[in-house]
């Protein structure tokens, strides 16, 4: 009992001797980032344990080798050897990850209000949204925004030259519409997805500008008021390198499509606001994102009218940027007087660990770009690139790069996605 009360007095004297904590500058989604941060750190010093004990292990069986049967200690050594690498490089993975969460956190306790919500979009695949009623449902439930997700390409909407055919994208824009849903329209001028009539034969320079102005104003005029916003050329930057990608459009008229089809789109619809669409340019100074600086910063020097530059955000649980760098590429856009957007995020979960691991990745990366977008004022939405894993345009089997699961349950993403770009 004495003993005790001794520990007791001692612990208030420490407790005493401290300095008054300061008031924490932090607000409860710092204060989340911070818990996860440390369970993180936990893990990867556990793994390091871990790693250690192999290590001993390995040493170990590698002492009896010469001794009993030589040849079975020495590959259970090789053995505990492999297994304590992984668990280093687990364990540095599981540190990044801390360490580029505590990043987030502290820009998260500095951060000034936020701005008032942003859309939540998801592109839809009509025929899937028809057959699988829980998807309409899960989509009018939890999103603000429709991005159909080929129905208003070249090949949809123009299947014979001059044909055009409307009838299942205006099924699909009025139904959205009608329950109060925003539509983003994608996309006027694709080097992609174009009808067969357009591919198959040569064009002059002249006659393949009067295709696209033909298109892009037969295609406008007939969504004016509905859809007000557009992708007027989309993956427009050579994949890798300089330059303009190799496609029927750069190929034929020249590097100067890309002026006339916002042209041709300003004059068809001139309140709409008008998008340069492209992948991989989430990371501020990576060569593509410098290559779409450079071509919108051409077209605003010729007086181009250009409203603002979407970022797809394909991305996948090893290769991604971090919440801060997509802050930065949006920001630099912005400067430029341009709106931005994340147009068509997934996250597909390549990474290793247990599935609850490679979750967690997932879901830090969706919510990197969801804050990115909300804290910077110039951010007009966020889209992810469909609604469950079930229907995702990402084929290769496990990659489940969506925030619903296949029983559209929504995954660790959704939660952290809804509460940046959404909450009040
Ligand atoms: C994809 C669709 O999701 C697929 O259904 C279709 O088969 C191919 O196109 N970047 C884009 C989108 O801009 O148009 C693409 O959509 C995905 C990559």
């Amino acid at each position: 009992m004495r003993r005790l009360f001794l520990v007791a007095l001692l612990l208030c004297l420490a407790s005493a001797a401290q300095p008054p904590a300061a008031p924490a500058q932090t607000t409860p989604r710092a204060a989340s980032l911070m818990v996860r941060a440390g369970r993180l750190e936990a893990a990867a010093r556990r793994d390091l344990r871990t790693a250690g004990r192999e290590r001993r292990l390995a040493r170990a069986a590698a002492k009896k080798a010469p001794r009993r049967s030589a040849r079975r200690h020495r590959s259970r050594a090789a053995r505990y050897r492999k297994r304590a690498r992984s668990r280093r490089k687990h364990a540095a993975s599981l540190r990044r990850r801390a360490a580029a969460l505590s990043q987030v956190k502290a820009v998260a306790a500095s951060a000034p209000p936020r701005r008032a919500p942003v859309p939540l979009g998801t592109a839809l695949d009509w025929r899937v949204a028809r057959t699988d009623p829980a998807l309409a449902d899960a989509f009018l439930r939890h999103f603000d925004q429709m991005t159909p997700e080929n129905e208003l390409k070249m090949y949809a909407l123009q299947p014979l030259r001059g044909a055009y055919s409307f009838a299942s994208a205006d099924r699909m824009v009025d139904w959205a519409r009608a329950h109060g849903k925003r539509v983003r329209g994608h996309a006027l001028v694709y080097g992609s997805q174009l009808p067969a009539w357009l591919t198959a034969r040569d064009w002059t320079r002249d006659e393949l500008l009067e295709v696209m102005r033909d298109h892009i104003q037969a295609v406008m005029t007939h969504f004016r008021g509905r859809v007000t916003e557009w992708d007027v050329v989309n993956e427009g930057v050579v994949d890798w390198g300089d330059g303009l990608t190799p496609n029927i459009w750069s190929q034929v008229i020249g590097p100067d499509y890309v002026d006339y089809a916002f042209r041709f789109a300003h004059e068809a619809d001139p309140g709409a606001k008008l998008f340069y669409n492209d992948w991989g340019i989430e990371l501020p100074d990576h060569p593509r994102t410098v290559a779409v600086r450079k071509l919108v910063s051409g077209l605003k020097s010729r007086g181009v009218p250009i409203d603002g530059v979407g970022i797809q955000d394909h991305v996948t649980n090893r290769y991604n940027a971090t919440g801060p760098q997509v802050a930065e590429t949006l920001r630099r856009f912005a400067a430029m007087g341009l709106d931005v957007a994340i147009t068509e995020m997934d996250v597909q979960t390549d990474s290793g660990g247990s599935r609850a691991d490679q979750l967690e990745a997932q879901r830090h990366a969706f919510a990197g770009s969801a804050w990115a977008c909300r804290m910077e004022p110039r951010c007009t939405s966020f889209t992810s690139w469909g609604i469950s894993d079930r229907y995702s345009w990402i084929e290769t089997p496990g990659m489940a790069p969506l925030m619903f699961d296949d029983a559209l349950e929504p995954k660790p993403a959704f939660a952290d996605v809804e509460d940046w770009i959404k909450k009040p």
